[in-house]
């Protein structure tokens, strides 16, 4: 009756990962996508950015090398090339790209190029031709935000991550708007790179969204790199290259060769004709049930388009989740669950609540804290930056939240998200055996801590 049982508009981690399961499930399933598969992560999200912090991070050992004890390195001549640190970038965006197509033909899904639009609940029209689907999965994802409440006069440089991204020179100058994940990141990477990075953020604090001890660790780190921090400051115009903002009730600017927009993402859906069909919206995202179904029963909406949580994983779950329910399953996300993960140097990492939201909702709560300094690992990788915090309830030490900022945080983070999947206690972290040496000692250590005393810390 239907031409496909699953369509999919958008072939990124949200897209790409709900044809796979519909397809391997054995339902006929049909993915369309506009510009490139993989999305904003694979082709101008996740995986550039963190080419290029990794292109940072040899830098930045290179010239450390005389610590280590190697020699030879003639530290005038050493620089980054841009040119080349952007093709290296491209060949890995390249191969993962590739991937996709591949595992989505092996898979049998048809691949339609071009921009999917909802003719009705059932047909979807891409150009001048149209289809039908049992079901639909949108999946189309997000775009930067470029907000009203600022103003832009005159010859203005202003650019995104997008264009951050593809930079062909390392600037003498930046200033970045918002200090949220993407401007931090991006700070990251070009005061590594040898620019004057400005940030301008709103805030009282940077990554607001982040454990307030932890972002206070992350500005020192920044500021240690040479990064000008400006907080609790509101933009209100760019005027050329200046970036023009109130702080303690003055009007500042600062000046910068590029100004990088960085105060958020908004769903795309433009062209999705989605309020025709009959779509309700949450705001600029597309509504959904905690089963993933917009106001249309047949109609799913995933990843960062229904802008529950923005993030490359998060859609790859809701894909999961929103193909069972189309199975006849009944899942749901546990969206308190979900890890987040910073790439400076050294990295954070979290998943559950800050120690601020876990006083707010519990009465009683213990928490516990390990220095990076008081780990071996650590102390071997050079980077002895950080700590692992723990946040438990006081009562049956519950794992409320655990806030890393460490070498290799994003790796180990997966360790606590498990644990807090499988309901597992204190008592049950401080039991396992953390490898030696690992910066993951340092977390059985913080789980010690919570619980009264670390072994390797006074
Ligand atoms: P964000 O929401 O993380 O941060 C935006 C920042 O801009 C906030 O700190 C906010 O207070 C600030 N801001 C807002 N208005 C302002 C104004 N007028 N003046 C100064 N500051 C202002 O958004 P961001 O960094 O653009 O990232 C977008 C999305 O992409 C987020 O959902 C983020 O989680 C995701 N992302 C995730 C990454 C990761 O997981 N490693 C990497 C990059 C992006």
């Amino acid at each position: 009756m239907y031409d496909y049982d699953v369509a999919v508009i958008g072939g990124g981690p949200g897209g790409y990962v709900a044809a796979i399961k519909a397809a391997q499930a054995g339902k006929k399933t049909v993915l369309v996508e506009k510009e490139h598969l993989g999305g904003t992560c694979l082709n101008i999200g996740c995986i550039p950015t963190k080419a290029l912090v990794k292109s940072v991070q040899v830098l930045s050992d290179v010239k450390k090398a005389a610590e280590f004890g190697v020699e030879g390195v003639e530290q005038q001549r050493v620089r980054a090339s841009m040119e080349k640190i952007q093709a290296r970038k491209n060949a890995v965006v390249k191969q993962l790209t590739g991937g996709v197509g591949a595992l989505l033909r092996g898979n049998g899904v048809s691949v339609i190029s071009g921009a999917g639009s909802l003719a009705d609940a059932h047909t979807v029209r891409v150009e001048d031709k149209t289809f039908t689907a049992e079901y639909l999965i949108l999946a189309t994802g997000s775009e930067p935000l470029m907000p009203g409440f600022i103003k832009y006069e005159g010859d203005t440089n202003i650019i995104t991550s997008t264009e951050a991204l593809s930079l062909r020179e390392i600037p003498e100058t930046m200033t970045i708007i918002g200090g949220g994940v993407i401007g931090v990141e991006f700070a990251y990477i070009y005061s590594g790179l040898g620019t004057k990075v400005t940030v301008v953020e709103l805030m009282e604090d940077i990554l607001p969204m982040v454990d307030q001890e932890i972002s206070r660790l992350a500005a020192k780190a920044l500021k240690k790199a040479g990064v000008t921090l400006y907080t609790g400051a509101k933009v209100k115009k760019v005027s050329d290259n200046r970036v023009i903002f109130e702080k303690d009730g003055k009007e500042q600017s600062v000046e910068g060769r590029y100004t990088l927009m960085a105060v958020g993402r908004t769903p795309c859906v433009e062209g999705l004709n989605a309020d025709d069909v009959g779509l309700e919206f949450d705001r600029k995202a597309i509504k959904t049930d905690d089963h993933l179904r917009t106001t249309i029963p047949n109609i799913y909406a995933i990843g960062d388009l229904n802008a529950k949580v923005m993030l490359a994983h998060t859609a790859s779950r809701e894909a999961e989740v929103a193909v069972a329910n189309i199975l006849g399953k009944d899942e749901t996300m546990r969206y308190d669950r979900i890890p987040s993960c910073i790439y400076m140097e050294p990295e954070i990492a979290a998943v559950g609540l800050t120690e601020q939201q876990a006083r707010e909702r519990y009465e009683n709560i213990q928490v516990g804290r390990f220095p990076l300094s008081a780990n071996g690992k650590s102390l071997i990788e050079g980077d002895k930056t950080g700590m692992i915090k723990v946040i438990l309830d006081a009562e049956y030490h519950e794992i409320l939240g655990v806030h890393m900022f460490a070498v290799h945080a994003t790796d180990m983070i997966a360790e606590i998200v498990a644990a807090m999947d499988l309901e597992a206690t204190a008592a049950e972290i401080i039991a396992l055996v953390h490898p030696h040496p690992t910066v993951s000692e340092a977390v059985g250590e913080a789980f010690l801590a919570a619980c009264g005393k670390a072994v390797h810390a006074l």
